[in-house]
């Protein structure tokens, strides 16, 4: 037996039919648990709580109304683009070509690419990772539609996935990362990400990233702000989740959403505003925590680029750019690259 095939050994398989299997590690690094996550990040002089915990299950169902959103132009434009450089895309690919999703995707955009490979393939591989078991769930609604999936579901982080891919066969990747997701990295973690991702391709794969582009103040703002109040809901939910699973005593009502632009770091910040003077205290994570009237909590960072500033990041992490597409009011981005 060879290292490669040795190597996925530290993953337990999992055979739901003849077109759909996963894979999930045996043990899984210790990561940090919430309540240590949020006893360190809310113990500090500048507060804040990491962007992942957003997406509890209401958190989630929140995040899928504001893609809907009039003022939440990205996932709609996505979309937009997808649909009009289907045929492009078509010509960089072949039938020795699989979809490996980061995330996994049940949404138009997932389908948007499945369409594409239909066109050619007439069986499709597809490789979706995503460390939450929600996987499963959008896997089983994806085959529901599409007979000639295969797919091979990876619960693991990104990291752990793609050298899962490395290791699986010599098979083309298209390896796919939407929603513009990567903007909630900072830029030094963008830089490792990308060049993460670059060290397990191999010559002939490629990697389709969408990237958000600066614009406007206005508009990013209420991207960010909409008028209905679901980001505010959103944003607000992390602590109603602190509530229900650390035993906290947030009262939501001293908090206000905070979205704004940081022109000179190009991207929205956004904020939960203490109102009032308050004691909080998080039983699960043994804090006792205090804060002041228009104190802050950070809660994200959503980075926009410029076309220029993408060319540089994607050579820089060692990629060779094939094509960058926008929308014709150019608010969005989809780039394609190969392994210089
Ligand atoms: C998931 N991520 C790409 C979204 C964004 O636009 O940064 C999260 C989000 N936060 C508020 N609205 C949407």
């Amino acid at each position: 037996m060879n290292e490669t095939i040795q190597k996925n050994l530290q993953y337990k398989k999992y055979v739901i039919d003849s077109n759909l299997e996963y894979f999930k590690p045996h043990s899984t690094k210790i990561e940090k648990t919430f309540a240590e996550d949020v006893s360190f990040s809310l113990n500090q002089n500048s507060k804040f709580i990491s962007p992942k915990y957003f997406y509890d299950k209401k958190g989630s169902e929140l995040f899928e109304k504001i893609c809907d959103l009039p003022e939440y132009y990205p996932t709609r434009t996505e979309i937009q683009i997808l649909k009009k450089i289907k045929p492009d895309l078509q010509k960089y690919l072949d039938d020795s070509f699989r979809i490996v999703e980061l995330g996994s995707g049940s949404s138009v955009k997932t389908r948007l690419i499945l369409d594409v490979f239909s066109n050619f393939q007439r069986r499709i591989d597809y490789f979706p990772i995503d460390i939450s078991e929600i996987l499963t769930e959008s896997s089983e609604l994806l085959q529901k539609d599409y007979d000639q999936l295969h797919i091979t579901g990876i619960v693991d982080t990104y990291e752990g996935g793609l050298e899962f891919i490395e290791n699986y066969d010599n098979k083309k990747n298209l390896i796919i990362f939407l929603g513009s997701s990567f903007g909630n990295f900072s830029p030094k973690e963008g830089k490792i990400f990308l060049e993460k991702i670059n060290s397990v391709m191999k010559k002939s794969d490629l990697f389709l990233i969408g990237l958000d582009l600066v614009k406007n103040k206005k508009i990013l703002e209420q991207a960010y702000d909409d008028s209905q109040g679901v980001t505010a809901k959103f944003n607000l939910n992390v602590l109603s989740r602190i509530n229900d699973e650390l035993d906290a005593d947030f009262d939501l009502t001293n908090f206000k959403h905070v979205a704004m632009y940081n022109e000179k770091d190009q991207r929205v910040e956004m904020y939960l505003k203490s109102l009032v003077n308050q004691s909080v205290i998080i039983s699960k994570a043994n804090l006792s925590l205090k804060m002041s009237q228009d104190e802050l909590i950070h809660t994200e960072h959503s980075h926009k680029y410029t076309i220029s500033q993408i060319q540089e990041m994607m050579k820089d992490a060692g990629f060779e750019i094939k094509e960058i597409w926008q929308d014709s009011q150019k608010l969005f981005s989809l780039t394609l690259v190969s392994k210089l």
